[in-house]
């Protein structure tokens, strides 16, 4: 049996707050004049949602979906299951969706392929995280919060088994053997 712990902090919180501040004025700008529908990926984006958005000064509402690709371990299966779909109709919206995390992408390419066939206005991704050197798909990825390396990470809405979800910063998952 091994168990596991909370290992060394990658971005602490004022460095989180920081970007995340950043982000919602450059996607305010971009859309200014324009109503967004932010579309948050279960249950990981919450906390990232609930940040961005009040960062953002256009008129926007929220949905979710949740969907899944890893079951309980630390890597991508590429299977993809939708678990909940969006409450309303995306079609003729500005759809901007929201990740914690992009490794290979496949979750994420799965996902537009999903949205895009609704027929929404227009469809961008905006990831807290995304691995680097890691992606396999080509979904472009408009904003990007940080690009950190390949280690699994958890805090700021980022699980291990559904755990680890309330640290205020993203940190290594250790695993002790
Ligand atoms: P992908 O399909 O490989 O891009 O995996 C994306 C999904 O896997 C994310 O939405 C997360 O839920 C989960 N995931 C990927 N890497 C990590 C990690 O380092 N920590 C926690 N969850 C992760
Ligand atoms: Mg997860």
């Amino acid at each position: 049996m091994s168990t596991t712990a909370v290992g060394e902090v990658l971005i602490d919180e004022p460095t989180l707050r920081q970007r995340v501040e950043e982000l919602g004025e450059e996607i305010s700008a971009d859309y200014e004049g324009r109503e967004l529908l932010l579309v948050g990926v279960l249950k990981g984006a919450v906390f990232f949602m609930a940040d961005l958005m009040r960062q953002l000064s256009v008129p926007c509402e929220i949905d979710f979906m949740a969907i899944s690709s890893y079951g309980e371990g630390t890597d991508s299966s590429g299977v993809v299951r939708i678990l909940k779909d969006l409450d309303g109709n995306i079609e003729g919206r500005h759809v901007l969706v929201l990740e914690d995390i992009i490794d290979t992408g496949l979750t994420l390419s799965y996902l537009m392929r999903n949205l895009g066939a609704r027929e929404p206005a227009s469809l961008e991704v905006c990831a807290l995280l995304v691995k680097h050197g890691r992606l396999e798909s080509d979904v472009p990825v408009k904003y990007i919060g940080f690009e950190i390396p390949n280690k699994f990470v958890i805090g700021y809405g980022l699980d291990f088994a559904e755990r680890y979800r309330n640290l205020p910063h993203v940190a290594v998952l250790r695993e002790e053997p």
